[in-house]
């Protein structure tokens, strides 16, 4: 099985939502897709979830949570629960976006708990891990990916885990991980996965993948596929997009 994940961040507002979930269900590709081995999932915003997924219920795409709290119900004013998004339609949630950890100082710890919280949901996990700029500048990143990935110690993993390697400095930038150096990260990160689980687990890149790019990862022999940000909120460059795996 191979990924194509539409993370729509907070670039949509409801009414644009709505608009391009429509037109995920309105296009060819679609069709195409339930006829190949393809998961197609998009993370709406927290907002448009439930009108999104009332839109794409009956088509083949799936959706996911881009954020959740640990806690499964109670007072926790403005969160929403892995629990409340299972019931809602979720199929995954996103943990560890970089954009959570940098921004909102989500560690490893919150992270664990996320996650915890998603498998007491059976909720499918799809766990970002990924180096800065910084980190990269130092010839750091196998021991900082090797500390992210600890938050897998001790758990019960089988197909409800998805690992997405997203560079912090690649993501949003136009400065896409060279493909040999994703293939490269991708095998350190399968093997320190061997450290918390026999399954293989599929693993994406993500981080300025557009149209013009995929193929180069899309073609790697150990990425199950891509994480895509901007160029999966406007229905022309993620149907271009799209076109470039099956054309
Ligand atoms: P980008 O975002 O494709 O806009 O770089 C990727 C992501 O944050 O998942």
């Amino acid at each position: 099985m191979k990924y194509i994940f539409g993370n729509w961040k907070m670039y949509l507002d409801l009414e644009e939502s709505v608009s391009l979930a429509h037109d995920l269900i309105d296009s060819e590709l679609n069709e195409i897709f339930n006829l190949i081995d393809i998961d197609i999932s998009v993370f709406p915003s927290t907002l448009a979830f439930s009108s999104v997924y009332d839109i794409l219920q009956s088509s083949n795409i799936n959706i996911g949570a881009q954020n959740l709290v640990w806690a499964p119900k109670g007072a926790y004013t403005g969160e929403v629960s892995a629990l409340m998004f299972k019931d809602a339609g979720a199929n995954y949630a996103l943990v560890g976006h970089s954009e959570r950890r940098y921004i909102f100082n989500e560690t490893n710890e919150i992270i664990r708990k996320k996650i915890d919280a998603c498998l007491d949901s059976d909720l499918k996990i799809v766990l970002c891990v990924g180096e800065t700029q910084e980190i990269r500048d130092n010839n750091q990143v196998i021991y900082y990916l090797k500390e992210q990935l600890s938050v897998l110690k001790n758990l019960e993993i089988n197909d409800n885990l998805i690992i997405a390697y997203e560079p912090v400095w690649s993501i949003g930038t136009g400065l896409a991980c060279q493909p040999f150096e994703v293939e490269s990260v991708i095998s350190l990160i399968k093997q320190e996965l061997k450290l918390y689980t026999h399954q293989d687990v599929p693993v994406l890149y993500g981080g300025s993948v557009n149209e013009n790019n995929i193929l180069n990862y899309w073609r790697l022999k150990k990425c199950s596929g891509v994480l895509v940000g901007g160029a999966s909120t406007k229905i022309e460059r993620f149907e271009k997009l799209c076109q470039q795996i099956i054309s």
